[in-house]
């Protein structure tokens, strides 16, 4: 068996982790002893154990002689630095495992090829780059926060057969089911999801994560000059709200939900905004719309990924959906609808 499929493994592993380790990435690994599979894990849960731990801790007793003889397999470089929990490259040289392959190189500063270089400088065997040009590598939302130092940008909108994603001041339905259960599912995985003010206006979404096992995302709209009503969904306290405006007032910066963030709404509120948001540990985030606020940020370049539900209604006329100019690097069916996922290549480092 290829390298390939065991780096393919560690993928699938690493993404059973989203939602529960931001800002930490997404990683999984495989013990492989003669294209045997002896032990494999992924980091579950932020601040516990990494990926390399359980999957050593996975390996029973009758093949654990085999550890030194196996090559181990992880999504992400290994850290070598004590943080919330031991370096893996530690354990590593102590379960004396001879050779490490890695798809990408950790970009979090104190790692950054450092991982690499201790455990070559030991007589490990180490390859990198298996797997790397893959689309969807579960690292690249780690990669993107402590590189830009902002957020994993998605943007996120359904769009009618004519090119509309909406009609003004009237909330329309375009995305099925399927679409639905999915869009939940990014929630799920996503640390924040925004939205702008016409946006909250007239379609009141709740923004929670109704459909698929997990959190709900912290939600953000931005409310320039205070027009929201308190009423909206997004203001209801299942999940915390940030409300991002020119006016807030003192006496409501102390109160939970929802919390105001002061900004200036001049040519860099998406930064500064961004900004606040690394600052606060967020690592990924949704952009759900509408137009003019997806737009924002495409004049910018400050996205990573598109997921576009294509639906067959047709609304002749109406608000046009944005067109991200990006990498089509996965289309799905999903009934009638069809979801396409394009990658800001320009952004890729
Ligand atoms: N099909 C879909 O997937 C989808 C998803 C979401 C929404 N929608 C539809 O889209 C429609 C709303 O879209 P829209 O384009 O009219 O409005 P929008 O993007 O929801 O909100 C635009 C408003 O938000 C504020 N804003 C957003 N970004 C800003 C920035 N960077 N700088 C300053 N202000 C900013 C401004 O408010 P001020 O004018 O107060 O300054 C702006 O007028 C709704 O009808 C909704 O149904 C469709």
């Amino acid at each position: 068996m290829s390298d390939e499929i065991f780096m393919q493994r560690c993928f699938d592993l690493a993404r059973l982790g989203a939602g529960n380790v931001s800002p930490n990435p997404m990683v999984g690994a495989v013990l492989v002893h003669e294209n045997r599979i002896i032990g494999e894990g992924w980091h579950r849960q932020y601040g516990k154990p990494h990926a390399e731990v359980n999957c050593l801790a996975s390996v029973l007793e009758k093949d654990r002689h085999l550890i030194e003889k196996s090559t181990l397999f992880i999504s992400l470089e290994p850290c070598c630095f004590h943080g919330k929990t031991p370096a893996c490259t530690d354990l590593i040289l102590r379960e004396r495992i001879p050779k490490v392959v890695i798809a990408s190189l950790d970009e979090t500063p104190e790692v950054a090829g450092k991982g690499v270089q201790i455990l070559r400088n030991a007589g490990v065997e180490v390859v990198t780059g298996i797997c790397a040009s893959n689309p969807h590598l579960p690292s690249d939302i780690r990669n993107v926060f402590v590189s830009k130092k902002r957020p994993f940008i998605q943007l996120k909108f359904a769009k009618s057969a004519d090119g509309f994603m909406g009609q003004h001041g009237k909330q329309v339905w375009l995305s099925n089911q399927f679409s639905q259960v999915l869009a939940h599912k990014g929630r799920a995985e996503f640390d924040a999801i925004l939205i702008g003010t016409n946006t909250a206006q007239t379609d009141d979404p709740a923004l929670t994560n109704r459909h698929w096992l997990g959190k709900s995302p912290l939600r953000i709209v931005l409310d320039r000059s205070r027009r929201l009503p308190a009423n909206l969904q997004l203001f209801q306290g299942r999940a915390t709200t940030w409300v991002i405006t020119e006016k807030a007032r003192a006496q409501e910066k102390a109160v939970d939900l929802p919390m105001f963030f002061q900004l200036n709404f001049d040519e860099n509120l998406l930064e500064n905004l961004l900004s606040i948001l690394f600052q606060h540990g967020i690592s990924s985030l949704i952009v759900e719309g509408g137009a003019f606020t997806i737009q924002r940020f495409l004049e910018k370049n400050l996205w990573d990924e598109a997921v576009i539900f294509s639906t067959p209604k047709r609304l002749g006329a109406g608000i046009l959906a944005p067109t991200p100019m990006g990498m089509e690097v996965a289309r799905y069916q999903l009934g009638a609808d069809v979801l396409t996922i394009l990658r800001n290549d320009g952004n890729r480092r």
